[in-house]
């Protein structure tokens, strides 16, 4: 893994936005996450995109997870959210903006069609991720296997709570979803974690340094094969081995990309 720690959440967010963006060309397959982390990533690829600096041209998109029993138009499914955030913004065509259908009321059936589309696409070539306080990614929560696929999650408790921001009481948060496996997430060409305030530390210093463990889903990145994690001050604050990290972004081999890749 790479740990990439920046100043400020500005900061996390451009060095995502300089990341994804080394990806953008016709063909490419984005997996997009929600949450309130990356807005801020999704606002600089919104300027960028307006100032003409970038393209999301011929691209596709699949969303993490979705929430099961929210209709497409409610303000909360992610289906809208992400139409809302990023994608209604950006240059990409709406048909390639793929989510979990949460109202299939053969809600397995629908992660299994899910998981085969994002093999159809040829597979995702980066996956933003946020993580949860419990260190949960996507919606996988704690004792989800390691290999799992798409699928449906009940949701923790913890994750209700702390999503009961966005609705109006906690009654109204759904109590399960469709998402992407610790498996499908595997099988990403790059794997982008962003996570930023002093909340999200806990979670970090499992995912990074920690056992890669089921109770903590997040640590299961520790296994790909091209893993990179951005973190404000904040949320490096618990990290044993900050200056080691730092050290090795000072060192980075002119031939390596952003993308984790040699660079042709
Ligand atoms: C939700 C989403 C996750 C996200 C998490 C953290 O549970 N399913 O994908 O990472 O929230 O969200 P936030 O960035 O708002 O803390």
């Amino acid at each position: 893994m790479e740990i990439l720690i920046r100043r400020s959440p500005e900061e996390v967010a451009t060095t995502a936005a300089d990341i994804i963006s080394t990806h953008l060309k016709p063909g490419a397959v984005l997996g997009l996450a929600t949450g309130s982390t990356p807005l801020a990533t999704y606002q600089e690829l919104i300027r960028r995109t307006k100032e003409g600096e970038i393209s999301f041209a011929g691209t596709t998109a699949f969303c993490l997870d979705e929430y099961i029993g929210l209709p497409p138009e409610h303000d909360q499914s992610y289906h809208y959210v992400i139409r809302n955030e990023f994608t209604k913004h950006i240059d990409i065509n709406d048909a390639y903006v793929h989510s979990p259908d949460g109202m299939n009321p053969r809600p397995w059936e629908a992660a299994e069609q899910y998981e085969k589309a994002i093999v159809s696409a040829g597979g995702i070539d980066i996956q933003l991720l946020g993580i949860g306080t419990n260190g949960h990614v996507g919606f996988n929560e704690p004792a989800t296997s390691l290999r799992s696929l798409t699928r449906v999650e009940t949701l923790h408790s913890q994750t209700v709570s702390d999503n009961s921001r966005f609705f109006d009481s906690v009654d109204d948060v759904p109590r399960y979803a469709i998402t992407q496996g610790l498996g499908t997430i595997l099988r990403s060409g790059q794997a982008l974690l962003i996570a930023t305030g002093k909340g999200k530390a806990q979670a970090i210093a499992s995912l990074v340094e920690g056992p890669v463990t089921s109770q903590c889903p997040a640590s299961v990145l520790q296994l790909h094969n091209n893993a990179t994690v951005i973190v404000d001050e904040d949320a490096a604050f618990l990290l044993k081995e900050s200056d080691y990290y730092r050290h090795v972004e000072e060192a980075r081999p002119d031939w390596k990309g952003l993308d984790g890749r040699p660079k042709l």
